[in-house]
């Protein structure tokens, strides 16, 4: 916050005295800074700061404020104008329609993710028509799994009996997402390792997959100045970047695995960077079909 904005909230006879009026600041500083979706941020930013989600903030927001709470909202504030995550800070991100906890070290879900979610209930449904396989326990594996957005959810979305494991190359990953599983109640067991390695050591051990999913790293090194402050200077770079020079290595490598790790009917679903969909059908030959998010660009990666 500027020196002017956090004098206005630090004691002085015009800070506020609700969170009506916290709140009305809050859109002020953001919307100044130019700083994302500002009134949903400063939602988010003044009700964790008051210990509330957004409809207990909705349901005080003419109640006095106390000082702690003032100094509290105004810091989270300090840190968001230092473009830190908004996720980071109130500590957790929706999705689909669930709340995971996330902090340095593991990349914030995206709401195009939830794409991989849609497809796989879709994919499993449509399997459960044609096959006796919904009788069985279908076993899924989510490579590369961050705050275990897409394992958690897949364990408690999809329809019959299944088994979800997660790898992870990044143990700070790994404690989030196992933090979210258990908090969430959801059956995943992680694995640490290289994603393609642990892959082909779990189908030789327990047999192959019916779904396998992965949101890779896709960003090109080179567009890091692209990125936005809050993607490029606080997450972490294992889950953003993939090698120099070869933005295609997990598109092409996942594919390759598919007679190593998936089942006969088996399918995998991989998330893809904005640039990369129109390449995919070149990289994958016929095999494959591409899914579109809501802004119309190809995001999913569908191979059986
Ligand atoms: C783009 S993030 C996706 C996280 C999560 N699945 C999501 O959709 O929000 C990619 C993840 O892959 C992990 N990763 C990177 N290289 C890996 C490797 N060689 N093996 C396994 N995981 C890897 C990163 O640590 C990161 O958590």
């Amino acid at each position: 916050m500027s020196d002017t904005a956090s004098g206005q909230v630090s004691g002085r006879p015009d800070a506020p005295r609700t969170a009506r009026e916290m709140l009305g600041l809050a859109r002020t500083f953001l919307e100044r800074k130019g700083l994302g979706d500002a009134r949903r941020e400063a939602d988010l930013l003044v009700a964790s700061a008051l210990g509330l989600d957004r409809l207990g903030l909705y349901m005080r927001l003419d109640q006095p404020l106390a000082g702690g709470e003032v100094d509290r909202a105004r810091d989270l504030l300090v840190r968001r104008g230092r473009r830190e995550p908004t996720a980071y800070i109130v500590g957790h991100r929706e999705f689909f329609c669930r709340d995971f906890l996330v902090g340095p070290g593991v990349l914030v879900p995206r709401p195009e993710t939830e794409l991989i979610i849609d497809r796989a209930r879709e994919v499993f449904r449509a399997s459960d028509g044609e096959t006796a396989s919904s009788q069985h326990t279908r076993r899924v594996l989510d490579i590369g799994t961050g705050s275990g957005c897409l394992a958690a959810t897949l364990a408690l979305e999809l329809e019959g009996s299944v088994e979800v494991h997660a790898i992870d190359i990044s143990e700070d990953a790994l404690g989030w997402a196992a933090k979210n599983a258990a908090a969430l109640g959801a059956g995943v067991t992680f694995h640490h390792g290289d994603g393609l390695e642990v892959a082909v050591a779990l189908a030789e051990e327990g047999g192959p997959f019916d779904l396998v999913v992965s949101n890779p790293p896709y960003v090109e090194p080179e567009e890091r100045e692209d990125l936005s402050p809050e993607v490029r200077e606080h997450e972490p770079a294992l889950a953003l970047y993939a090698p120099a020079g070869d933005p295609d290595y997990w598109i092409r490598s996942l594919a390759d695995l598919r007679p190593r790790i998936l089942a006969r009917g088996g399918t995998m679903l991989i998330e893809l960077g904005h640039l990369q969909g129109r390449r995919a059908d070149a990289l994958t030959g016929d095999t494959g079909q591409v899914h579109m998010d809501l802004a119309e660009i190809p995001r999913v990666l569908e191979l059986r």
